[in-house]
Formats: C-alpha cells, structure tokens, sequence
C-alpha cells in the first residue's frame, strides 16, 4: 500500500463502521513490514491515525521477498541453516523495537517448506526469550494450512514455548478475500489449547483484554 492510499484506507474503516454499528465491532489495524532501518518510518505510521493495533512482519530479508513465489528460485542455491539464522535474528530485532502489539506469522519463513534439520528450538528458544521480553503477543495465523507448508503459523513447538513463556495469543486468519475471514478458527482454537493456551487476547485503541478460548 501506498503512503496515498492510506486517507482511503481510513474511509473504508469509517464506512464499515457505519455498515456494521451495533452489530459487529470493526477494529483499524495494519500490518507493517520490519525492514533494516524502518523504526522511524513506523513511529510516522503510528502517529498516522487512531489504531487499534499495529502487526509487525518480516517478509524481507535485505532485499529478498523470501515468501513471494516470484522470488522461490532463490532458495535454489541459499544456505538454509544462515536464511534460518538470519530471519530469526531479524525478527527477534523486531520484537525488541517494542513498536508492535502483534508479531504476524512468526514462522513464515517454512512456507515453501524450506527447514533445516535437527532440532528447531535452536533457532525458536532466543526469539522466545526477546518476544516475552518485550510484552509484544504473537498470532496463531490459518493461512499457513492453505500453502505449500499445510501447517499454521506458528509450529505446534513454538506455540508451547510460547505458551510456557507467557507470551499472549491471538488467532487470525490473514484474509486477502471476505470468504477467508475467520477461516479454520475451530481448529486454531484446538491448537492453542493443545500448546497450553487457556484465552486469546483482543485489542481496542491498543489496550488489550483477554478472552477465554472456548
Ligand atoms: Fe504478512
């Protein structure tokens, strides 16, 4: 999205408000790319209007759009075990800009199932230590069930570390389609419960409130 764009971006809020008022509550929330460098840029964005939340994501590394399929060949010839190193590395350096309520799919990088071998919680165990430590709450995100990964994000293991580590949850669906809102909820809500999650957590004008999961 364009920085002009953003004027109708609010419009649309302001007339689904409208739409909806009484009937379903219609919350403003972006999600914002982490790029080296961008922390100012997110303080202008946040200044930009009354949210409710702001979403942090890596989808870049330096200037590789790792889950575009237009860039896959790159992985033909990368080092898994240094793109792992280095995407968790930024998105630990993401959650501690504390800039953002919620971290989007933590672990989008496995969408075209690209894994090191061995035990992952070499990599999972310190973003976990860096995400509690700054208050931010990850997302257990359904649209990973519809890639080339078939798995949400996040991993079962990393939900549990999460869980374990007090970081808080909410459950989203990433939808780039009205047919996509609130897809697979039935089973994300399996899956925190399964990691230990008891409640989920919503957020209005960037205060939250938890909810139980039911
Ligand atoms: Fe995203």
């Amino acid at each position: 999205m364009e920085m002009a764009e953003l004027p109708e971006y609010f419009r649309w809020i302001d007339r689904a408000r409208t739409q909806a008022a009484g009937r379903i509550p219609v919350r403003a929330g972006l999600e914002c790319d982490w790029l080296e460098g961008c922390a100012p840029w997110i303080g202008t964005l946040e200044a930009a209007y009354s949210w409710d939340y702001l979403i942090g994501s890596v989808h870049y590394l330096g200037d590789w759009s790792f889950d575009d399929p237009k860039w896959l060949g790159r992985w033909a010839d990368c080092d898994l075990e240094a793109v792992w190193t280095h995407y968790w590395k930024t998105y630990g350096e993401m959650a501690e800009s504390g800039l953002f309520d919620i971290l989007g799919h933590s672990d989008l990088i496995k969408k075209f199932c690209h894994v090191p071998t061995g035990d992952l919680d070499r990599f999972y165990d310190p973003v976990i230590d860096r995400i509690a430590a700054s208050g931010s709450v990850i997302e257990l995100n359904t649209a990973g069930w519809h890639k080339p990964c078939a798995e949400a994000y996040s991993t079962p293991r990393f939900l549990e570390l999460a869980c374990s580590a007090g970081i808080g949850l909410v459950i989203s669906s990433d939808s780039h389609a009205p047919a996509e809102i609130g897809r697979d909820f039935a089973r994300a809500i399996s899956l925190a419960k399964a990691a230990g999650y008891r409640e989920t957590v919503l957020f209005e004008k960037r205060q939250r409130r938890f909810e139980p999961l039911p």
